[in-house]
């Protein structure tokens, strides 16, 4: 099929990508995370082609996109009292709400389980976008499963030209990185995938919020997660990475002895290493890093890169979600100097 390319300047974009999703098409569009890959979510074969363009698991629930508290109620059942001021104080933004599902988008949206994911966005299009429709809106990242999530068009395009119906061509992500997921259960929560909304803004509101195992660590072989999602190697570059956790001397000190990868450091250290670098953000900055890390992966295989070590962020504020990216990026392979 031919991918229809929608400028988002122009007004009738946001009309022809709402027809395309009510006919039950997929069109990619952009968030302020990363680009999402967007169905009706109430259309069992809308969803089917998402699954199929991605070349998603089957098991791995989708993210139902709203842009009102109304969409939340008809999607979701018992919302507790806590996702309400998760709600007003997060939204529309990058925090996503596993909560009871109503039973109203399909069940493959939910890949079998009883729950639903929801999260409003914060850009202006998407939300354009579902309002046109008047449809809640499932949107996984707009990448071929285990690739970088895409944070431009291009990069979209990169992955999906010709397996979907349109692309609409917005700016750059803003965040970078994908929503914050948490489950909520009656008073308390549990973060299931780091984000910009970070565990301390979350645990001014869950002060026992309790953070998955499976955000640092690797799950082991058929072991059942809270998060289909962080099962799977993501965000995987083709050549070997390693992560690397130390301060900037003896990173330097590490890729400079081993001579046989390149560096993908902070702009501060860059001057300091002898090898070819790709800097990914600025040192006790988690928001440039976050900003640039899914980019610096692609480049990585653009360039044929075959071996990286990666140095690794601090994990407080938004570097958990980026240390989360890499660890799965690096298939765990960590060394601590
Ligand atoms: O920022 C984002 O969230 C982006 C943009 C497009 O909104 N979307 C995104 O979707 O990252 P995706 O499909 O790449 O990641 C969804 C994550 C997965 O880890 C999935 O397992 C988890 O959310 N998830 C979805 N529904 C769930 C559910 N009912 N229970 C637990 N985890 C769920
Ligand atoms: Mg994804």
């Amino acid at each position: 099929m031919e991918t229809l390319k929608l400028s988002v300047y122009e007004e009738e974009s946001i009309n022809k990508a709402a027809q395309i999703l009510k006919d039950g098409g997929i069109v990619a569009i952009p968030t302020e995370t990363v680009y999402g890959l967007a169905a009706n979510a109430c259309d069992e074969d809308a969803i089917k082609k998402v699954f199929e363009a991605k070349g998603r698991p089957q098991d791995n629930p989708l993210i139902v996109h709203i842009d009102s508290i109304d969409m939340m109620e008809k999607v979701a059942k018992n919302i507790p009292e806590k996702a309400y001021i998760c709600a007003k104080k997060f939204w529309p933004g990058p925090l996503t709400m596993v909560l009871e599902s109503s039973g109203y988008v399909s069940e493959k949206v939910s890949a079998g389980l009883n729950t639903v994911a929801v999260r409003m966005p914060a850009d202006e299009t998407a939300r354009k976008i579902i309002a046109a429709a008047k449809l809640p809106l499932a949107a996984p990242s707009a990448n071929v499963s285990g690739s970088p999530s895409p944070v431009s068009y291009q990069h979209v395009l990169n992955d999906l030209n010709g397996k979907i119906d349109a692309v609409i061509m917005g700016e750059r992500c803003r965040v970078g990185v994908e929503s914050t997921v948490i489950s909520v259960t009656g008073d308390n929560a549990r973060l299931l995938r780091p984000g910009a909304v970070t565990k301390e803004m979350l645990s001014e509101i869950f002060p026992d919020i309790i953070i998955d195992k499976a955000i640092l660590t690797e799950p082991e072989k058929d072991q059942k997660v809270a998060s289909p999602g962080m099962k799977y190697k993501h965000y995987a570059p083709k050549g070997e990475l390693y992560l690397i956790e130390g301060n900037s001397e003896n990173y330097c000190r590490f890729v400079n002895n081993k001579n046989d990868g390149v560096a993908v450091c902070f702009k501060e250290e860059a001057n300091n290493i002898d090898v070819k670098t790709f800097v990914y953000g600025n040192e006790n900055n988690e928001e440039s890093m976050a900003y640039r890390v899914f980019e610096i992966l692609r480049d990585l295989d653009k360039e044929n890169i075959n071996k990286a070590y990666v140095h690794a962020p601090g994990k407080s504020g938004v570097g958990l979600a980026v240390y989360n990216r890499l660890i799965r990026a690096c298939a765990f392979k960590v060394i601590k100097l």
